[in-house]
């Protein structure tokens, strides 16, 4: 099969508008959603429920989840090991075909699933727009890995007195532990990678974007995926999450969130559990504190634009998004001029009409942005506020884009603060700006403006991150384009959106017939 990414919509097209003002109006006209636990094909409402709410209008409850408890997280694995008996006797081009009935379903369900994303998770129409292109390429780019690797190794050596075989296994049960940011790509690209490696997955969204991902199960049911296969499960995240990972008959975990709760994982995944008998094998994609240099001769329009994309779209609440900014002194002023001028110009229509502003996931995280706001304003030996610095949880999270002129032991320009906010600073040198950009346990993105070949060379060489980016913004790795996966603290370097993916959720078996 050949890829080819799938194209966006064209939000000026007067159709798409038509069509997206159908999807809103129809979602709200619809009541609100239980949303159940699914577990071997049965739905299950628990009388206790969590609210998934509007970030941009915290009163307005999106749909109400069901919270799993243990004794459920037991029958979804055992639902799932009855299943993969099955499924990992399913040929390559059988679950294909259901994946490429599942990417129809997606594209035919494209604007229902852009207003549930927009609503749920409060990010733009253009955003939640390129969550499905995502999601589609994920699963291709996944079925290319599995046919890729169907006929397991070709270069064993041949001999007379014996057959020899290498071939791919699938691993078991496995765990998908998704975060709100990308609700249906990155949870769908979690779960269908490992799924088309023959593998059976516990679905578990993030609770607070969990209505869009129980849609998606739903096309996944529909798709016809078998029963069991994928169980859908939805709780409190700490809670709930950690006796799925500690459960001794989970074999694999596919997490991609919080460097804090990544490393939490693989620390509890490392004790083997009474009853288990295999070490668990996690795959990481966690935080990063990404930078942007811009050289004394950048472009400087350029890097301006890709400076507010990369920090400021979905209000920074990307792992790829760039926090810190590091500046060569001859073009400081003029830059930061540029920056400050096109963030002033972000607008802050409604998600629903693309505006670029928006609200943050939730209380959480509007808290803990704006203790950095604080610390920021209260020490100015450290911080100087340039733009922004307001916040108002009266309706929605909203917090402004937020800049601050900050120094290298500020704690703005060293930890993650995943929203809104970027810290710049003024080097003399491009050595400096590379050391400044290196020194993080964090090793995500990373993106150079400078029109210099040798200091281009030095960042191929030198700048330690898993996707390095000279002239262009640190956000939208785009599958098949750009893989995509950290290094160091940022996580395992899983390179989602390659053919190599699906390698993870596999183990290689010898296979030797003496004859
Ligand atoms: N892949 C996304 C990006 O590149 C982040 O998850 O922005």
């Amino acid at each position: 099969m050949n890829f080819v990414n799938e194209p966006e919509l064209d939000l000026t097209q007067e159709a798409v508008q038509k069509h997206l003002q159908q999807a809103f109006a129809q979602l709200d006209a619809t009541d609100t959603p239980d949303i159940p636990l699914v577990i071997g094909g049965k739905r299950i409402y628990t009388d206790e429920t969590l609210a998934s709410v509007n970030p941009a209008q915290k009163s307005e409850v999106v749909g109400n989840l069901s919270l799993a408890q243990p004794a459920q997280i037991d029958d979804a694995l055992a639902a799932g090991r009855r299943a993969f008996q099955e499924w990992k006797f399913i040929s390559v081009a059988d679950r294909n075909q259901l994946a490429t009935k599942l990417v129809n379903l997606v594209r035919e369900h494209r604007y229902e699933l852009i207003a549930i994303i927009v609503e749920e998770s409060g990010k733009n129409v253009g955003e939640a727009d390129g969550e499905i292109c995502e999601l589609i390429d994920f699963i291709h780019a996944y079925m290319i890995g599995m046919e890729q690797l169907k006929d397991g190794l070709d270069y064993l050596v041949p001999s007379p007195v014996e057959s020899r075989e290498a071939r791919y296994l699938p691993l078991g049960v496995g765990a998908a532990i998704a975060p709100w940011n990308f609700p249906l790509a990155i949870l769908g690209g979690m779960v269908m990678g490992a799924v088309l490696a023959g593998n059976a997955m516990i679905m578990k969204p993030s609770s607070d974007t969990a209505v869009v991902g129980y849609r998606l199960f739903e096309l996944m049911e529909q798709a016809g995926f078998p029963t069991g296969l994928i169980n859908f499960i939805t709780g409190k995240n700490a809670e709930m999450g950690d006796y799925l990972v500690k459960h001794p008959k989970l074999r694999f975990i596919n997490f991609t969130g919080s460097k804090q709760v990544g490393l939490h994982i693989n620390q509890l995944a490392a004790t083997p559990q009474p009853g288990q008998i295999w070490i668990k094998r996690v795959v990481a994609e966690m935080g990063g504190k990404n930078a942007i240099i811009v050289d004394d001769d950048a472009d400087l329009d350029q890097a301006a634009a890709g400076i507010i994309s990369s920090a400021f779209t979905m209000q920074g609440q990307k792992c790829s998004a760039n926090s810190r900014l590091i500046v060569l002194d001859s073009v400081y002023d003029q830059l930061l001029a540029k920056v400050e001028t096109r963030m002033k110009a972000l607008n802050h229509d409604p998600a629903r009409a693309n505006g670029d502003v928006g609200p943050v996931i939730a209380k959480r995280a509007f808290d803990k942005i704006t203790s950095y706001i604080d610390y920021g304003k209260d020490n100015p030996e450290q911080n100087t506020l340039l733009v922004g610095g307001n916040y108002d949880d009266t309706q929605g999270w909203f917090i402004e884009p937020t800049l601050f002129e900050v120094t290298a032991t500020s704690r703005i320009f060293n930890e993650e603060i995943f929203g809104p906010v970027l810290g710049v600073i003024k080097v003399s040198s491009f050595e400096e700006a590379l050391q400044l950009a290196n020194d993080t346990a964090y090793g995500l993105t990373g993106s150079l403006y400078s029109k210099n070949q040798a200091h281009i060379k030095t960042v191929v060489d030198d700048w330690y991150v898993g996707n390095l980016y000279i002239n262009r913004k640190t956000t939208g790795a785009v599958v098949y384009q750009h893989p995509f996966g950290g290094f160091n603290l940022s996580g395992t370097d899983g390179k989602t959106g390659t053919t190599n993916y699906v390698q993870q959720f596999l183990e290689l078996q010898s296979v030797t017939n003496h004859h």
